[in-house]
C-alpha cells in the first residue's frame, strides 16, 4: 500500500493544547505524545517505510518556558528506558538530525546510546529531529560547501545532488510525505530543502490522539495523489 513511500516526515504538533483541553498540564501532553511515537514508529516499520523522521524539538523551541524545555530534555531518557528494547526487537534503527551538543550531557548520552545500540539494525530508521531547524541546516551546509569549494574539494559546477550531500539527511531517500498534526498549516522550519517536492498533509488531530489507523489511512489517501514533479 504505502510501501511506495520510502521517507515519511512528521511534525508532531498539538501536545500542549490537547492536554489543556483535558485540564492537564502541557507536560502531560508531551508524555502522551512520546508514547504515541512508539505506536506510530511500530506501524511505520510494519508498512515497510525506510525512514520516519519526527520533528521532536526545533531550534525555535528554546523560546518556551524553561520548565517545559527541561521536561522535553528528560523525555528521551523516559522514552528509551521504556521502549528501546522493543524497538531493538523490531529491528528499528535510531538516528538523529540537529545539533545535539546544545542539550544537557545526560540527554546526549541517552540519545547516543540508543543510536549505538541500534546501529546494526536493518529495519526502519527512526530519525528524531532534535534542536533541528531547516534554515540552520542549510546554513551549516552552505558554510561547509564554501569551505570545500575554497579547498578545491568540489568544483564550482557542483549540482543539487552534491549540495544535498552536505545536509543532515544526506543518507536518506527524498521525503515523500510530510504530515503535520493539530491543524496548523505551516512548516515551522522543518526540512525546508527536503520538502521541496513532498506531499504535504495537515490533519486536525493533536499528536497524542493521532492513531496508527489514521496514519495508515492518511498514507493510503496520499498514495492516490498524482506526483508530477513538474512534468505533465
Ligand atoms: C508539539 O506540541 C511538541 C513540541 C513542539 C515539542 P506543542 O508543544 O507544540 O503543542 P501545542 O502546539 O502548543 O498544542
Ligand atoms: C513545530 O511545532 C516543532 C515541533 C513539532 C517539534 P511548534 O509548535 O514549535 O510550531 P509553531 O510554533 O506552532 O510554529
Ligand atoms: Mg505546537
Amino acid at each position: 500500500m504505502s510501501a511506495q513511500f520510502k521517507h515519511v516526515a512528521l511534525i508532531m504538533d498539538g501536545n500542549g493544547r490537547w492536554a489543556k483541553k483535558q485540564n492537564q498540564e502541557r507536560t502531560f501532553g508531551h508524555s502522551s505524545g512520546s508514547e504515541n511515537v512508539r505506536e506510530i514508529a511500530i506501524a511505520a516499520n510494519e508498512l515497510g517505510i525506510e525512514v520516519l523522521t519526527l520533528y521532536a524539538f526545533s531550534t525555535e523551541n528554546w523560546k518556551r518556558p524553561m520548565d517545559e524545555v527541561k521536561f522535553l530534555m528528560k523525555l528521551p531518557e523516559i522514552f528509551f528506558a521504556k521502549f528501546l528494547q522493543e524497538l531493538m526487537e523490531k529491528n528499528i534503527r535510531i538516528q538523529t538530525i540537529g545539533e545535539l551538543d546544545a542539550f544537557p550531557n545526560d540527554t546526549q548520552k541517552v540519545l547516543l546510546r540508543a543510536i549505538e545500540a541500534t546501529k546494526h539494525n536493518t529495519g526502519m530508521i527512526l530519525c528524531f529531529a532534535m534542536n533541528y531547524g531547516g534554515k540552520r541546516e542549510i546554513l551549516l551546509a552552505a558554510k561547509q560547501f564554501a569551505e570545500d569549494l575554497n579547498h578545491g574539494k568540489i568544483s564550482m559546477l557542483a549540482d543539487e545532488e552534491i549540495f544535498e550531500s552536505y545536509l543532515m539527511t544526506k543518507d536518506y531517500p527524498p521525503v515523500d510525505v510530510c504530515i503535520r498534526t493539530s491543524g496548523e498549516q505551516r512548516l515551522s522550519n522543518f526540512l525546508l530543502w527536503q520538502l521541496a517536492y513532498a506531499e504535504l498533509v495537515f490533519v486536525p488531530e493533536a499528536w497524542p490522539e493521532f492513531t496508527p489507523e489514521r496514519f495508515k489511512e492518511v498514507l493510503t489517501q496520499t498514495a492516490d495523489r498524482e506526483r508530477r514533479f513538474g512534468g505533465i
